[in-house]
């Protein structure tokens, strides 16, 4: 993103330019960012030998999006089967499939397991079902499986986005792993992979490092293992006062005690990662059109045209994103403290929020038609919005090279009313 007289760009394109080509709201990504983003991940872990990459689709999940991760060899990260068919329908190797799905049915194992892909078993009773499951089928050989593995710590970040600890619902505790290696046994099942993931949006080492010596004590109770993986939760800077993790000690790091444990475990298992909102939220902007002013005795709000239905990070989890007004990035030099309010029919359909409360937020005067840009939307963004108020959601635009590719057409009322009798 650059400032050129006195409006801002991405990719080397007006925002005012995008939103008068593709109409606003709009999700716009800048794919050098991917690019550059993807290349500092490898950096950091260069020097371990049996590296896999994983994007957690979940992020973001435009087909388009996808392609650029597979051209640079990065494997897909699918926690449901429809994940995984959408990685199968765009050429994805089965090898290259990493899935780590939550509360699967029999039925979902069963599909997942015949697109010859290892089901993820994250509780005592799913590997009990998958069991019966290889039973029905009568299976002679023995089924390979990996396990999520909860080690007892849960990333510094929103409570809501902990995925370790013992608050989480993810995960065989660590503490019952002998149970699961039995259970395992008795089932005909063959534990090759062991999964965690602490949380998201962790930006200190430290907290990644405690979970990493703790999968690893796991995983020398698990003989034979054949991939190691330890999930995404590589946090970015939302907010001007966040440090971004720092990659290069989290490689060295990483680097020096895995090899310890592969010294002191006789193999090299491949050690794999699913990084989501570090490859891909930095790349995306949220594109919307100031439509009204109104004011409480308390508050100053600016409407935009779009809401919580498309963005709804702010009202989940009281998530801070950076909104810049695009149009007119100084205003007339005056500063005014504002809410920023989307045009959905509830009253927590707020951007500028803190922990659940709304916060004025000190920004240039802006006037109705400006664009507003809300940044680091590209992970969690499109992919977690709904037709709440039976909005249809935006198109998404990709630039490369200086040059814009609808990649997403706009949704329509009839493509909403689609399905229903
Ligand atoms: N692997 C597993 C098993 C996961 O559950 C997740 C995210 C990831 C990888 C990728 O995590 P990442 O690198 O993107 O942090 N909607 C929330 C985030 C929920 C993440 C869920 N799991 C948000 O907007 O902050």
């Amino acid at each position: 993103m650059e400032i050129k007289d006195n409006k801002l760009y991405i990719g080397g394109i007006s925002v005012d330019e995008l939103a008068s080509n593709y109409g606003s709201p709009l999700y716009v990504y800048d794919e050098s960012i991917i690019h550059e983003k993807i290349k500092i991940f490898k950096e950091a872990f260069t020097e371990i030998d049996n590296l896999k990459i994983y994007y957690a689709v979940k992020a973001n999940s435009n087909i388009n999006i996808l392609k650029i991760f597979k051209n640079e060899n990065i494997g897909f990260d699918a926690v449901s089967p429809e994940e995984v068919e959408l990685a199968l329908r765009i050429g994805y190797k089965k090898d290259d499939i990493l899935f780590s799905g939550n509360n699967l049915t029999k039925n979902e194992m069963r599909k997942i397991y015949e697109s010859g892909i290892i089901v993820n078993l994250d509780s005592l009773s799913q590997i009990e079902t998958f069991g019966q499951l290889v039973k029905e089928l009568k299976f002679k050989e023995k089924v390979p499986v990996s396990i999520r593995i909860n080690p007892d710590v849960g990333g510094r970040n929103h409570p809501e986005t902990i995925t370790g600890g013992p608050n989480s619902k993810f995960g065989i505790y660590y503490d019952k792993v002998s149970d699961a290696l039995k259970l395992a046994e008795k089932n005909n099942l063959v534990i090759e992979q062991i999964n965690s993931h602490i949380g998201s949006g962790i930006l200190e080492a430290d907290m990644y490092m405690l979970a990493f010596n703790m999968v690893l004590e796991t995983a020398e109770k698990i003989p034979g293992l054949k991939q190691i993986n330890l999930g995404g939760g590589f946090g970015v800077k939302y907010h001007p006062k966040e440090k971004s993790m720092d990659f290069t000690l989290l490689g060295k790091e990483v680097n020096a005690v895995w090899r310890d444990f592969c010294s002191d475990y006789g193999s090299v298992p491949v050690l794999s990662f699913e990084p989501g909102r570090f490859l891909i939220a930095e790349a995306g902007y949220l594109l919307a059109e100031v439509t009204s002013f109104n004011a409480t005795p308390t508050y100053h709000f600016v409407g935009i045209n779009t809401g919580f239905n498309h963005l709804i990070r702010p009202m989940a989890y009281g998530s801070y994103h950076p909104i810049y007004n695009g149009s007119n990035v100084a205003g007339d030099g005056s500063i005014d403290s504002v809410i920023i309010a989307g045009n959905l029919c509830e009253s927590k359909d707020i951007f500028t929020v803190k922990k659940g409360v709304l916060e004025p937020r000190d920004m240039h005067t802006f006037n109705i038609g400006d664009i507003v840009v809300i940044a680091v939307t590209g992970a969690y963004g499109y992919s977690m919005a709904s037709n709440y108020n039976l909005r249809t959601k935006p198109p998404e635009v990709l630039i490369n090279n200086g040059k814009a590719v609808l990649i997403r057409e706009r949704e329509t009322l009839d493509y909403l009313l689609k399905g229903q009798i």
